[in-house]
């Protein structure tokens, strides 16, 4: 039998049963482990740190209670005056906060570093000098606790965000990863084993929020500034064009609806209060429409019958409410992370990175982040 990672930890430290008589040599050149043992190596405690973008996040996850303990620090009055994230403010804010706030969620938890069985931190994608303030500060943290470290995949980190609830989604599944960065369909046969169904051509769906908001003054981040504007807006006012939405695959476009909205923002000038909630309730329920429509038409093409959104987007009640109509309508499942787990977060980087080590080899010493990084190239889990 090969030794895994997951073992190799534990024997790594010494760790076994007690009552077990074990050379950790032995049992890692002959591979015999009982089965009671194995249950214990699996049994890990992972720190993870987040800085892919504007949000400074670190968590601890207990595979033995499957729990978390998480803190976020949010960049958003930072950027706020700037309407977006400027990188370089970004990079020296997560510098320094995280050492703090990992501080603070030791404080928080039953946990002291000693604890700690591994460090996984995001590899990518994400703002190049924003990754590497956590991909450092992990990896050193590892060396200097004598634990191994991990990179891991922000998307994969938001598409298991759902593994975290009380009802986790069993594979296979076709993922909606909606965030800022990416409007992803991925048909996930597996956990680990991704195929992308598509994507967006242009514009991510966040990124369309944002770039609106901005337009129509409303604030960053756009998209729950659009949400709440839209509350107001009388429907079919505004009908913006649904790009791609009759194409025979998954893939989307986002960049004529948001040149669409900005038509009509500049046509509508002065914009009075109500005229904005329009535009801003035409412009969701287009996004919503497309996002809705090609889910389904990736179920369709995977024969899944169950959908898990994920992602900052995910959070928006108007995308649950209809996609959760619609499926309901073809009795397709619809799960989704609770709504803090939406956005940015390091809980589900400290779960990405318990799968990953529990199947993967171990990784060399070197500090890699990968800015671009598709997730259909990450290794299947076994
Ligand atoms: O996943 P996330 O926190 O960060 C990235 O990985 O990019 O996603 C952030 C994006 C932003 O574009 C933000 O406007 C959008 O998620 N977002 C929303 C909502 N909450 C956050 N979009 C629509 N409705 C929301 N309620
Ligand atoms: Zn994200």
């Amino acid at each position: 039998m090969e030794i895994k990672y997951r073992q190799y930890i534990r024997l790594h430290r010494n760790e076994i049963l007690p009552g077990y008589k074990l050379d950790f040599k032995m049992v890692f050149q002959t591979g015999i482990v009982g089965q009671e043992i194995l249950g214990d190596l699996l049994k890990m405690r992972v720190l993870a740190l987040e800085s892919s973008c504007d949000e400074t996040a670190v968590a601890i996850y207990d595979s033995v209670q499957h729990k978390v303990w998480d803190k976020v620090y949010s960049q958003l009055a930072l950027h706020q005056s700037h309407g977006g994230v400027v990188p370089e403010l970004a990079s020296r804010d997560h510098i320094q906060r995280a050492l703090e706030l990992t501080d603070a969620l030791f404080q928080g938890s039953p946990f002291s570093k000693s604890d700690i069985d591994a460090v996984a931190y995001t590899a990518g994608p994400g703002l190049a000098g924003a990754l590497l303030v956590t991909a450092a500060l992990g990896r050193s943290m590892a060396y200097g606790l004598n634990i191994p470290a991990i990179g891991v995949h922000h998307m994969e980190g938001h598409l298991l965000a759902p593994m975290l609830s009380d009802n986790p989604p069993e594979a296979p599944f076709v993922a909606l990863l909606v965030s800022g960065g990416h409007t992803l369909l991925v048909h996930v046969k597996a956990i680990g084993e991704y195929e992308i169904l598509g994507e967006s051509v242009d514009d991510a769906a966040g990124e369309a929020f944002d770039k609106t908001a901005r337009l129509m003054g409303l604030g960053y981040p756009g998209g729950p500034a659009i949400s709440r504007c839209a509350q107001r807006g009388n429907p079919g006012r505004f009908t913006f064009p649904r790009p791609m939405l009759k194409s025979p695959d998954c893939r989307m476009s986002f960049s004529g609806l948001k040149t669409a909205t900005r038509e009509a923002v500049l046509a509508a000038e002065p914009l009075d209060e109500q005229t904005k909630a329009d535009i801003a309730l035409g412009f969701e329920e287009a996004v919503v429409d497309v996002l809705t429509h090609k889910t389904l038409k990736a179920c369709e093409l995977s024969g899944c019958q169950r959908i898990v959104i994920a992602g900052g987007v995910s959070a928006n009640q108007r995308l649950r409410a209809v996609l959760q109509a619609r499926a309901e309508a073809k009795n397709i499942q619809l799960n989704y992370p609770e709504l803090r787990l939406c956005t940015d977060n390091a809980a589900m980087i400290a779960y990405a990175g318990a799968i990953r080590l529990a199947a993967n080899t171990p990784e060399p010493l070197s500090i890699k982040t990968f800015p671009r990084w598709p997730i259909d190239t990450l290794p299947a889990l076994d």
